[in-house]
């Protein structure tokens, strides 16, 4: 049975994708939440990889439960959330049982969306960490979030595997909303030349445009964050990175702001193919 979704959501969904692995999917989203944090709260992180370098790793945090535990026991979200410093950032992690969540069948899914959207409608922002490429699950989750933002680098590997994800969301759901960010950009000409190239791919072969949220440069500040499990948004807020991330913040915060009437209306994470406008 799914719980009744409350009349007023506000709450923005936002899935970081990638195309190819190690682009900073992980410490990009972990970084957008701290920025998020400043403008608007509480924010949810919500780990959906298995990976080495987890949400968890990079924040020095052992919660005792996770995703896994929604599906498989009796918990409610509110027992699984793993509250970070500061107050208004909680974490809910990674199930570490499954490869990821490729093995949850679709009654599971619906469990899941069904014990989590009540709860995450309590949230201003709902930011989930995905595995990298197109395996089913990435899918199946990115096509519920309302944002999908697209990581990519100035790799051209990495390029060509964003226009894969793109495609592959567009065909199946009809997807054409998607917002871009270049990581790891040793200039803003490398970054803007980098999106131009994506977008310009999808006009021609896909028919549409995307919107570009900005960039972040290549910067050690990041490998250091990682390494003292610290977000640079925290230790180094005057950093390249980290300005780069609250402007990215604040464009998505200007946007959850002009988004809040269809917010209300729809449930945190829905299936677009059934409910969303
Ligand atoms: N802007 C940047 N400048 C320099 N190094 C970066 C930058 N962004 C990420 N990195 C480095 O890239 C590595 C991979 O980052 P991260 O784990 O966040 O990637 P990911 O996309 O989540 O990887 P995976 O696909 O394995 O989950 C880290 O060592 C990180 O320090
Ligand atoms: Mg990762």
């Amino acid at each position: 049975m799914i719980d009744p979704q409350p009349a007023q959501n506000r709450t923005l969904s936002l899935a970081v994708l990638s195309g190819k692995g190690g682009v900073g999917k992980t410490g990009f989203t972990l970084n957008l939440g701290y920025a998020l944090h400043r403008f608007s709260q509480p924010v949810l992180l919500v780990d959906c990889d298995v990976g080495l370098a987890n949400l968890d790793v990079m924040l020095g945090v052992s919660p005792k439960h996770n995703l896994q535990d929604l599906i498989v026991s009796d918990l409610d979200a509110g027992q699984v959330l793993f509250p970070v410093e500061p107050q208004g950032l909680d974490l809910l992690p990674a199930a570490s049982g499954l490869t990821h969540l490729v093995e949850m069948d679709e009654d599971a899914r619906e469990i899941l969306m069904g014990k989590l959207n009540r709860h995450f409608s309590l949230y201003d922002y709902l930011l989930l960490d995905l595995p990298a490429g197109i395996g089913e699950s990435v899918l199946s989750m990115a096509r519920m979030v309302r944002q999908r933002v697209i990581l990519l680098t100035p790799d051209p590997t990495s390029l060509t595997d964003s226009y894969a994800i793109i495609k592959v969301l567009s065909s199946r759901w009809g997807l054409r909303s998607f917002q871009v960010v270049v990581n790891m950009a040793e200039s803003a000409q490398e970054a803007r030349q980098t999106f131009e190239k994506l977008n310009q791919v999808c006009l021609n072969f896909l028919g549409f445009e995307l919107e570009s949220l900005g960039y972040v440069h290549a910067s050690p500040v990041v490998r250091d964050s990682v390494r003292r499990q610290r977000p640079f948004v925290l230790s180094e807020p005057e950093s390249e990175p980290a300005r780069d991330v609250l402007s990215i913040a604040r464009r998505i915060s200007e946007a959850r702001q002009s988004l809040l009437p269809k917010l209300s209306s729809t449930p945190v994470l829905a299936d677009l193919e059934r409910s969303v406008p």
